[in-house]
């Protein structure tokens, strides 16, 4: 039994130290830090460091000191909000078929961490509630309603969980440290954001949350988005998101000229990082925040 115990311990340290060497090695390469006035978010955790939409790669963004994490929410066969990107759980877990397929306990029990790398074999897919209950307050969170056309209801059971937060909600967003609390007051920024690529359901969202401000991810499809279409999700969305690559100093201006912010997605070199800089976006989604 002490034997165990003591192998735990043994793996958890080396699990810890196997996290900091590899993003210190990678983050000597890329590891963007927050610019002024500029949010620097952790795209699907510091999903270039560890295994995307875990536990270990939400705690290690925060320790890297992103002012974001951004993470994926979908539904459960049981109707339960859970943490992942693909609408299968075949590329990230050892099973395979559609999220919605499985229940949340067994979700929770698939190995969400060996695909990256065998230390993090005991991350496991998390349920949206243990994200917000671990993370609200503690550091902004960018939520992204992923495929809501296969999730009826999903817009409610959302707002739903951002709710139960109401008591640490402040001025449309969860600050309740210091270091949130800063992020908030220096860039300008609400503590909780959320995006969608669908209009729809991101409409549904503003209208149950309205005091939580929403983006709107622009499909590469859809680009260039006429200067009408610009006006109509300006009506709602507080940010316009796109594609790095698709950004342009006159689409920036084009956004600004609406009052409205532009995050740049994914990003994952100093290049693209400088440009994204130098365009004047408001926030950067990154890969390898540092
Ligand atoms: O936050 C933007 C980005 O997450 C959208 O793309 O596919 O990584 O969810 P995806
Ligand atoms: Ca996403």
């Amino acid at each position: 039994m002490a034997s165990r115990r003591a192998s735990v311990v043994w793996r958890k340290i080396g699990l810890v130290l196997f996290m900091l060497c590899s993003a210190a090695l990678t983050m000597s390469a890329a590891g963007f830090q927050s610019a002024e006035g500029t949010l620097i978010i952790a795209h699907r955790g510091a999903s270039g460091y560890a295994p995307e939409n875990t536990m270990a790669a939400f705690e290690l963004a925060e320790r890297l000191g992103a002012d974001f994490i951004e993470f994926d929410v979908q539904m459960s066969k049981d109707g339960e909000l859970v943490v992942i990107h693909d609408v299968t759980v075949d590329r990230t877990t050892a099973f395979i078929g559609n999220v919605n397929h499985y229940t949340l306990s067994e979700l929770q029990g698939m190995d969400a961490g060996s695909y990256s790398h065998a230390n993090y074999a005991d991350e496991t897919i998390l349920s949206f509630q243990e994200v917000m209950s671990r993370f609200a307050g503690k550091i902004g969170m960018l939520i992204e309603i992923k495929n809501p056309t296969l999730y009826p209801g999903i817009e409610e059971k959302a707002a739903d969980v951002v709710r139960r937060y109401g008591p640490r909600l402040k001025v449309a967003g969860l600050r309740d440290t210091d270091r949130l609390q800063r992020m908030v007051e220096s860039k300008n920024s609400s503590a909780i954001i959320m995006q969608s690529f669908d209009r729809v359901s991101l409409r549904r969202i503003h209208s149950l949350l309205p005091e939580i401000p929403v983006a709107v991810l622009v499909h590469k499809d859809q680009h260039p988005l006429s200067g009408d279409t610009l006006d109509e999700l300006a009506s709602y969305a507080s940010y316009i998101n796109y594609s790095h690559d698709l950004l342009d100093g006159e689409l920036v201006r084009e956004i600004h000229k609406r009052s409205r912010k532009v995050m740049a997605w994914t990003v994952r070199n100093e290049r693209d990082m400088e440009r994204m800089k130098k365009l004047g976006v408001d926030g950067i989604i990154t890969d390898f925040p540092g």
